[in-house]
């Protein structure tokens, strides 16, 4: 009973909504492509707008604006930000970033998954293959017959 208490008691008071927000279930990679989803709750607000926050320096991007609220998951794509912790995704409300619904736990961003892999191998050396070839011979056909 004691416990049941404290359980309540260890819940977010700050939730005003029943918005949640689910962490991001992939990698998430400097400009690569994240799936934010949501729940949602009677009485929560219908749209939002979704930030995302380095919590180390609490930089702000916003990453998507006027979310409907009932799409229940976005994709979007994030741009170039510095692969490293301690980023939260938060869903705010439209018209005051501080107002905040809901927010991820911290996550990782790693660095892009590159495609252009840059290379510094430089070959040095001189290959020549010299050689001659010559074909001699002499073939000589004779032939004798009569008819
Ligand atoms: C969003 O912020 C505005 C301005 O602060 C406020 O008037 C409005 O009630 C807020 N909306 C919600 C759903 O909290
Ligand atoms: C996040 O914080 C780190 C310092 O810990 C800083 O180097 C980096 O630029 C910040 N990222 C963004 C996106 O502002």
């Amino acid at each position: 009973m004691f416990s049941a208490l404290f359980a309540l008691a260890a819940l977010p008071l700050t939730l005003v909504h029943g918005l949640t927000v689910n962490n991001p279930t992939t990698t998430v990679t400097s400009t690569g492509s994240i799936t934010i989803s949501w729940t949602t709750s009677s009485g929560d607000p219908s749209a939002f707008s979704i930030e995302l926050i380095n919590q180390s320096f609490n930089s702000q991007f916003a990453i998507a604006n006027n979310v409907d609220a009932s799409l229940g998951s976005l994709t979007l794509t994030l741009p170039q930000i510095p692969a490293e912790d301690g980023y939260t995704i938060e869903l705010v409300n439209i018209s005051n970033i501080n107002n905040v619904y809901a927010q991820t736990s911290t996550f990782s961003v790693s660095e892009p998954v590159s495609s252009s892999v840059s290379s510094s191998a430089s070959s040095s050396g001189s290959a020549s293959a010299s050689g001659s070839a010559s074909v001699s011979g002499s073939a000589s056909v004779s032939a004798s017959g009569s008819t």
